[in-house]
Parts: C-alpha cells; sequence; structure tokens
C-alpha cells in the first residue's frame, strides 16, 4: 500500500511515519509537509533513512502540489495543521488557510484521484467545553477558540466529501497527546522543559481545567485501528482511561522530577479556556477492539526522561528567536508579571 501522511514531519505525524514503517513492511509512505516552525525533520531520522520513505516538502493549500502528491495513493492520513490554541488566540490566519482550505483541497483532490481512503485527524476540541459527562461521537460541535473552529470546519468540509460523493472519508477526535518530540511550546513538555532549567512554569488560572491525557503510542495505534478496520463515513472518538486537572498535572511532573512546587506559577488565564473535555471512547474499543496501553504516570515518567536526554532537541527550538522566544514572551513574559493578555 503506498500511503499519503501529512504533516508528517510534527508530533504525532512523525510518531505515525516511524510506527507505519516499522509495522507495515510492505508498505511506501509519501510524507508531505511544509516544515512550519512547528515541522522538524529530526523527528523522521530512522523514516529518511528508509528507501520506503519518501519526504515532500509543500504546502496542502496548494493545488498542482497536492494534485502531483496524491497519485498513486491507496491512503491518505492527514495530520497537517496548525495546532496551537494560544497561537491561534494571537492570529488565526494560518488556521483558516491550512486547516479549512487545506483540508478542502486534500479531500477533493484524493477523491478525483481514486484515493481509496482517507482518514482526518482531529481533535476532541471540537465539541467544546462540558463539565458533565461525556461527548459521543454524536454530540453537536460547539468549538471555543479560532483552533478548535478551524479543526470542526475542516471535519464538516471532510464529512461532506463522503455525504455527497461517498468518498470513503473517516474521522478520529483524539484527546491530549503527550510524548517525545513534542514542540515545547505545549503544556506538557513546556512545563518539563522549565523544570529542567528551574524556571517558572506558567500554570493558567487556579489550574482547574480537566484534560485527559493519551500516549503518542496509543493513538498511533488507535489510528492504525481506523485506518485498517474503521467504517468510510463514520467518526471514532479516542482518550484514555483517566482525567487529570492541570494543576495535578504540573504537581505530578515536578514530584516525578524531584523540583520544589514553588516553580508552580499562576498566570492570567487563557481567554475562553475551556473546562473539560470528555470524548466517549467507547465506539473504537467496541467495534475495533482498541485500547490504551500507556498509563499517563508511566508514560509522564518515560517523557521526562526522553527531555532529560534529549536537551539538543528542545534546546535548539527555545533559542529560536522568532519561531520561539518572541512568542513565549508575547505569550507568558507579561502573564508572569500580572500582567494581562495582549
Ligand atoms: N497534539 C495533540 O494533543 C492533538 C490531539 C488531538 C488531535 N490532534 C491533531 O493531530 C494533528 C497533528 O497534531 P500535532 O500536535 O502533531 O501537530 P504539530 O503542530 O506538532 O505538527 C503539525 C505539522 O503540520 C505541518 N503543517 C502545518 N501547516 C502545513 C501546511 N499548510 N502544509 C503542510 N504541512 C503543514 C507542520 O509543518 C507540522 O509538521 C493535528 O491535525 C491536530 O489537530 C492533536
Amino acid at each position: 500500500m503506498r500511503i499519503l501522511v501529512t504533516g508528517g514531519a510534527g508530533f504525532i505525524g512523525s510518531h505515525f511515519v516511524n510506527y507505519w514503517l516499522k509495522r507495515h513492511a510492505g508498505d511506501s509512505v509519501i510524507n508531505l509537509d511544509k516544515l512550519t516552525y512547528a515541522g522538524n525533520l529530526s523527528n523522521l531520522r530512522e523514516a529518511m533513512k528508509s528507501a520506503r520513505h519518501r519526504f515532500i516538502k509543500g504546502d496542502i493549500t496548494h493545488l498542482p502540489t497536492v494534485k502531483r502528491t496524491m497519485k498513486g495513493v491507496d491512503t491518505v492520513v492527514h495530520f497537517a495543521a496548525e495546532t496551537h490554541v494560544d497561537r491561534s488566540l494571537l492570529n488565526a490566519d494560518a488556521f483558516i488557510r491550512t486547516n479549512i482550505q487545506g483540508t478542502f483541497t486534500l479531500t477533493q483532490e484524493a477523491r478525483v484521484a481514486g484515493v481509496k481512503r482517507f482518514v482526518h485527524i482531529s481533535t476532541d476540541e471540537v465539541y467544546g467545553s462540558i463539565e458533565k459527562g461525556k461527548t459521543p461521537e454524536t454530540a453537536p460541535l460547539e468549538p471555543s477558540s479560532p483552533y478548535s473552529s478551524s479543526k470542526a470546519a475542516s471535519d464538516l468540509m471532510a464529512l461532506s466529501q463522503w455525504i455527497t460523493h461517498r468518498f470513503p472519508v473517516l474521522i478520529t477526535r483524539c484527546t491530549n497527546n503527550y510524548g517525545p518530540y513534542q514542540y515545547p511550546e505545549k503544556f506538557l513538555p513546556l512545563f518539563i522543559t522549565n523544570a529542567i532549567d528551574n524556571v517558572p512554569l506558567p500554570l493558567y488560572g487556579k489550574g482547574i481545567n480537566i484534560r485527559n491525557w493519551l500516549h503518542v503510542t496509543d493513538h498511533c495505534r488507535a489510528i492504525e485501528s481506523v485506518v485498517k478496520r474503521g467504517k468510510p463515513g463514520q467518526i471514532y472518538n479516542i482518550a484514555g482511561d483517566r482525567e487529570w486537572t492541570n494543576i495535578a498535572v504540573a504537581k505530578l511532573i515536578l514530584t516525578l522530577m524531584g523540583k520544589p512546587g514553588s516553580l508552580i506559577r499562576h498566570v492570567t488565564d487563557r481567554p475562553g479556556h475551556d473546562i473539560r473535555y470528555a470524548p466517549e471512547s467507547g465506539k473504537i474499543r467496541r467495534e475495533l477492539g482498541w485500547r490504551p496501553s500507556v498509563t499517563f504516570e508511566q508514560g509522564l515518567k518515560e517523557t521526562i526522561s526522553w527531555y532529560e536526554t534529549h536537551q539538543d532537541w528542545w534546546r535548539k527550538i527555545k533559542s529560536d528567536k522568532t519561531a520561539y522566544q518572541s512568542y513565549y514572551r508575547k505569550q507568558y513574559t507579561h502573564r508572569i508579571n500580572g500582567g494581562k493578555y495582549s
């Protein structure tokens, strides 16, 4: 099988590319990625040595590139997106372009090229915040941020290809991922790398927001089950077994690292910060036989150890003045000092 992965130089996409090459010896992977600030070829060291992996630097919104890349492809797994909620609050242009326009271009061209299966990777954030109970796949979409709104729009755009043309689109909506190679602007790698350097961990508000965490390899296994056994036109929620408040996660990180709780610095909350996401993941467990295999405590320990032993990887990112430092300053410095969101 020839599989096209978009966004395969990002956090989850690169894990998926490595995972797929290892597990499917007869398959070849085409990896289309624009290499935005979040894309990183050093996530793909092993894959880049494989004759079954071809990397193409390109934009999913660029029609000629997409047309060319789609030729001879059997299955598409579409990760490419702008993914950071906080950046979408500062400027949402790229989110609209990549997440909505890009998904439209890909699904349209995949259908025209006769692709047999298109798996669109979405997020539980499209359901919006829920204080009690769980959100099944049939729940209404009530996204809060420009990021989650653009993902909700991309879900609907992808599904429309199934509804109107019976083009076999499948959608996954996963909860928060963590693991190695996650860009250090995201909650867990930001807190772990700050703790390594003994600098404050900027925790939004009181830290009472609740999330469900899934190790990235469990996400890859879930996507594999959808690629192999999912039904066209269906949506599959993917979630771990436990919920955690952000403050409990911050404290657990510090305990596991042997660092003092005083490193936690409460900062002005993110506007529109969703209180809780709780996708109901019974469908993928029942119908496709998937289960998470890594407990959060175990996965977090291993993830901390990875960031401790791969400092070159994240120090290079954190020392980038344009992509990282100017963003970090905008986002946190004034908040740590008690300022408001700018
Ligand atoms: N990280 C999570 O916790 C999480 C949870 C659920 C769903 N998701 C979804 O999974 C997918 C991957 O998330 P991630 O955390 O790995 O993201 P990421 O930000 O680490 O990586 C995104 C990748 O997409 C590429 N990209 C961005 N715009 C592009 C464009 N126009 N053309 C081609 N490539 C482009 C980037 O270069 C990067 O390699 C996203 O669709 C996201 O919405 C993420």
